[in-house]
């Protein structure tokens, strides 16, 4: 079987490159940081890290209006954060028209406007309204700045993209309904506040996101890559999907997850969730070995690329990074619902594999990858030499379904690529 290059891959285009290349003189120009704040930056990086990544309720409401953590978010976070959305955006199947626009939640410094900008020339020169939304009004400032400061060093030109800031609360809405709700690395700062069964809130939020759009148009979510974000992710999928909002990316079916980490359902008892699509659309697929925690839906990149400064700003904040790992979701309420039966394959009717996990050894020589299908579940093996699938990867399927062959260990159906 020859190996066929995947459909959409992660990949860090030059303007991005060039940008984080840039970046710390941009923000020294924009934002400049006191003697102290600098002699401090690998401590306040430090320190607000452990802030973000505690599970912890006490985090001071508007942390990013202090100047320290500011400054260490913009040169520090934004960073690898851009990072990890323009390598997604760059394949994502996002489509705005002239006109669109678009609701940015918990935006911060810009970061999720300035990784389009960046990873998208042909959305550039589009006529998009970007709404900015962010609990903390300073760090929105300073993020237009930057985002105007980026399309200047990139292009040679202001962007056409106009930024409306919006120092709003998640919930609060902008003065139009939107074409593209976005929100990075903001729901871990709050969803888990609340002691509700997870598929009740997801149903909710999920209720709340559609609210922000015109009827049609996609939602779009990032977060970090580890367990907790990975099942919000999963039952945020589901709850959308129930209400008409289809898995577009990184999912390459519409059925039931088969890597929801700890979300089981939507439905709790008594409370039977509410469907636009049949049950038929939700059939059951290949899923792990049974076990309390499922595998979590989430990616890793590599760091190679990463320009010298922020790789120093990271070690010196005792922050070093091999890999950057989150875990996404583009779900979009399509013109026409797909009718039963004729969405086991997309795009252009076939069946496709999605490349999930890191590479790990396998008996015979091989190597491998836990990955997702229509069928559910999903190994592909492959040999060490030669082209290697990475995570990310969309694959044509090289198999139909009376061919399965389960993994005994995981449970998973053996791919070989
Ligand atoms: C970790 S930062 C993410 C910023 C940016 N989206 C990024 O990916 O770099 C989280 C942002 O969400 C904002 N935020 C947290 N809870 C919020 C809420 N309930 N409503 C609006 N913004 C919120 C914070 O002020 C902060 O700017």
């Amino acid at each position: 079987m020859p190996r066929l290059e995947p459909l959409q891959s992660f990949k860090l285009g030059e303007d991005c490159l060039k940008a984080l290349t840039e970046l710390p003189s941009i923000l020294d120009e924009i934002a400049p940081m006191t003697p102290r704040q600098k002699h401090e930056l690998g401590r306040s990086v430090r320190s607000l890290w452990e802030d973000l990544t505690s599970e912890k309720e006490h985090r001071t409401a508007e942390y990013l209006s202090s100047p320290a953590d500011a400054s260490a978010y913009m040169r520090y976070f934004l960073p690898w954060n851009l990072i990890r959305l323009a390598s997604i955006f760059s394949s994502l199947p996002l489509q705005l028209d002239d006109g669109a626009s678009v609701m940015d939640i918990g935006s911060g410094p810009l970061t999720l406007p300035i990784a389009l900008y960046l990873s998208r020339s042909d959305l550039r020169s589009k006529r998009l309204t970007f709404y900015c939304a962010d609990k903390t009004e300073r760090i929105l400032k300073q993020g237009q700045n930057l985002f105007e400061s980026i399309c200047a060093r990139v292009s040679g030109a202001l962007s056409p993209w106009k930024i409306v800031l919006l120092h709003q609360q998640f919930g609060d809405y902008p003065p139009e309904k939107v074409d593209l709700v976005t929100a990075a690395n903001v729901f871990n700062e709050f969803f888990w506040k609340s002691k509700a069964p997870l598929g009740m809130r997801a149903s909710l939020t999920a209720r709340q996101l559609l609210g922000y759009l015109k009827g049609l148009g996609s939602v779009f979510l990032m977060e970090p890559g580890d367990p907790r974000s990975g099942s919000f992710i999963s039952a945020i999928r589901a709850a959308l999907s129930t209400f008409g909002a289809l898995p577009a990316a990184p999912c390459p079916h519409v059925f039931a997850c088969p890597l929801p980490g700890i979300f089981r359902s939507l439905e709790t008892p008594g409370n039977e969730s509410p469907t636009v699509l049949g049950a038929k659309h939700f059939r059951e697929l290949v899923m792990p070995k049974r076990r309390e925690k499922y595998p979590w839906c989430h990616f890793t990149i590599g760091t190679g690329a990463t320009p010298p400064w922020l790789k120093a700003l990271s070690d010196e904040a005792g922050l070093s990074k091999e890999k950057l790992v989150f875990s996404y979701l583009l779900s979009t309420v399509p013109a026409e619902l797909p009718q039963p039966g004729n969405q086991k394959s997309k795009p252009g009717g076939q069946s496709f594999t999605r490349v999930v996990s890191e590479e790990f050894p396998l008996p015979g020589r091989l190597l491998g990858r836990y990955a997702c299908s229509a069928e559910g579940y999903s190994l592909v093996q492959y040999p060490p030499s030669g082209r290697k699938p990475s995570s990310g990867d969309l694959l044509r399927t090289p198999f139909t379904s009376k061919d399965h062959v389960i993994d005994e260990k995981s449970g998973a159906i053996i791919v070989s690529y």
